[in-house]
């Protein structure tokens, strides 16, 4: 079976495809104000493009898959994506992640494609906070939530990010209600990754914070097994019966460790690592013609410059936005 290997003795088999840069919201964190810069249609990748990138991927053994955005469900023709995603050999797990804004219409057809994973964004469940976060409508996001549980989707996740100020008065009741409707909850620490200047030691609201809570209001177990493919901490909360996650992406300084992911944007550049500049234009063994063996040069040469670790404690500023590079 093939392996990729990266410089740094790390297993690479997760890939997070960015499959549209725009969104229908615009978190503080994510967007700037009045932001305009989409890329040009012609520059985003096809199914067809996308769906070369992957089998590249898996005949690398890439095994691992995560559809993003910007918002991914924006994007037309999205669920046709997802399903001929899915239906391709070797490929073991999607998981997709969204605002959930368009899972009362779609969450339906997506199970239907076969999706079984998907991770929410919910930065507050109070109309007012949630839209002064993302400048929209949380009423459908949690009509969504309600909707994948009931269709039976097997792993939903809730992510919210910390802003201290913004919605820490918000953390436990997106605890209770992750209880209620049985589902996982993570925290993640907010990022550098957007052009916007929302990190500052005023927002920033770190994990432990989080963790020191969660203790004083329940009981902390740890998980040994791992949930999912990613770097969060997994802990049962003994009362409440839910499960949470903690990424410390800043103050764990363990957090790149077992890295296993690269990212695709959706103009087609491969990102060894998210807080990095570092990236790949794959285009050239996709156009004027797609070639899979020139795709498959690119990423072992993308992989031979992966990082050790993150530029996040380093004053790093980001070059594009959130949206394009893929959450
Ligand atoms: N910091 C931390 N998380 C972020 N996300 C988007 N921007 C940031 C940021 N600056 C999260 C979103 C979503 C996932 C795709 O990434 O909340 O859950
Ligand atoms: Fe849209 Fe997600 Fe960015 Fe928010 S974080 S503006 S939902 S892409």
């Amino acid at each position: 079976m093939n392996e990729l290997i990266d410089p740094n003795g790390r297993r690479v088999d997760y890939l997070r495809i960015s499959v549209t840069d725009r969104c229908n919201e615009r978190c503080l964190y994510c967007l700037p104000e009045n932001y305009s810069d989409w890329l040009p249609r012609a520059e985003i990748l096809s199914d067809d493009e996308l769906l070369a990138v992957v089998r590249a991927a898996v005949s690398l053994g890439f095994k691992k898959f995560r559809v993003t955005g910007g918002e991914p469900l924006v994007r037309p023709g999205v669920v046709d994506f997802i399903r001929n995603l899915i239906a391709l050999p070797d490929v073991e797990s999607v998981q997709l992640t969204t605002n959930g804004t368009r899972l009362p219409q779609l969450a339906q057809p997506l199970f239907d494609a076969g999706l079984r994973r998907i991770n929410i964004s919910l930065d507050a469940l109070d109309e007012k906070i949630y839209r002064a976060i993302t400048s929209g409508d949380v009423r459908p996001v949690i009509e969504g939530i309600k909707l994948v549980k009931q269709l039976g989707f097997p792993s939903v996740k809730l992510n919210m990010v910390l802003m201290r100020g913004k919605n820490d008065q918000q953390i436990l009741p997106l605890l209770n209600f992750a209880a209620e409707h049985d589902v996982a909850l993570r925290f993640i620490e907010l990022m550098p990754v957007s052009l916007t200047e929302m990190l500052s030691e005023k927002n920033f609201l770190p994990a432990a914070e989080v963790y020191s809570i969660l203790k004083h209001e329940d009981e902390l177990v740890p998980l040994t097994e791992p949930l999912g493919f990613g770097p969060a901490k997994y802990f049962r909360l003994k009362k409440r019966g839910v499960t949470v996650g903690l990424i410390g992406a800043l103050s764990d300084l363990h957090f790149c460790e077992r890295c296993n992911k690269m990212r695709l944007t959706c103009d087609g550049k491969l990102r060894p690592c998210l807080g990095n500049h570092l990236e790949t234009d794959l285009k050239p063994g996709l156009r004027p013609q797609i070639d899979e063996a020139k795709v498959r040069e690119l990423f072992r040469s993308t992989l031979s410059q992966k990082p050790s670790e993150h530029l996040f404690r380093h004053n790093y500023q980001p070059q594009r936005v959130m949206t394009a590079i893929g959450g």
